[in-house]
């Protein structure tokens, strides 16, 4: 168990000197709209571009109806990049493979709520793993589903859209699940918008108050992603300021 530990923590000791508890408005292009066989050099793009976080979705075809990628594709990515690894583990067993995950050099975990009856059990173990701990809910999921580990994750993610595919449309429905989670989250704790994230939607999702805006299509699937992050990012942080 010691030698696991150790090993854990070389390999996140590789990955980004991101803080994820230092507030800031940033976007998390998501690896699931980018280019499958040139990963590295989508990668490297946004990177070199001033991206710090990169949002890993992960499918299990039974949680979600698709099947996207797993722990082998992470592993071999973190060898080409020191950006943050935001890993959205949308799996009906979260618990059984956040070790495999962190392992591959995941430095954040987000598990559903609806997958769980357990929360505050996968928290601690996500914990243990020496990662940060996110939790999620679907569009139609409650605040009070989170009640018990509300204090206790550094990240909440609202999807707004159902997820298991990019590029729908953003649902303007959970904005007040965001607006009441501004007000009860700390300076501490990130609030993530996940689906749907364009330059028409944006500005609506930071009214409301969230600060991570998750972008697949709206980045990776534009002529020029760095550009397309960066307009993003200006429009956020105009109606933030
Ligand atoms: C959907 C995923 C999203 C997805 C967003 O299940 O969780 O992260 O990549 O894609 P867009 O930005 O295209 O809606
Ligand atoms: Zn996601």
């Amino acid at each position: 168990m010691e030698q696991s530990m150790t090993t854990l923590k070389s390999e996140r000791e590789r990955s980004s000197q991101f803080d994820l508890a230092t507030p800031g408005i940033r976007i998390a292009p998501s690896l699931l709209s980018a280019d499958f066989a040139r990963l590295e050099a989508d990668v490297s793009a946004i990177e070199d571009a001033g991206a710090e976080v990169l949002h890993l979705d992960v499918m299990d075809g039974h949680f979600v109806p698709n099947i996207s990628f797993g722990s082998p594709v992470i592993a071999s990515l973190r060898k080409r990049t020191k950006m943050y690894f935001d890993t959205h583990l949308m799996i009906a067993e979260p618990k059984r493979y956040a070790e495999a995950f962190v392992k591959a050099g995941c430095d954040n975990i987000t598990f559903h709520i609806e997958t769980t009856d357990e929360p505050k059990a996968v928290v601690d173990h996500i914990r243990a793993l020496g990662a940060n701990v996110g939790v999620s809910l679907n569009p139609t999921t409650p605040v009070s589903a989170i009640e018990d580990i509300l204090e206790s994750v550094d990240l909440v993610l609202i999807m707004s859209v159902w997820p298991g595919f990019g590029g729908q449309k953003f649902i303007a429905d959970v904005l007040p699940k965001v607006e009441e989670l501004r007000q009860r989250l700390g300076p501490h704790q990130r609030l993530q918008m996940d689906g749907g994230i364009d330059r028409n939607t944006i500005a609506a999702a930071a009214e409301a108050g969230a600060d991570l805006f998750v972008a697949g299509t709206a980045v990776f699937r534009q002529p020029d992603p760095p550009v397309a992050m960066a307009e993003l990012l200006e429009i956020a942080r105009s109606v933030r300021s």
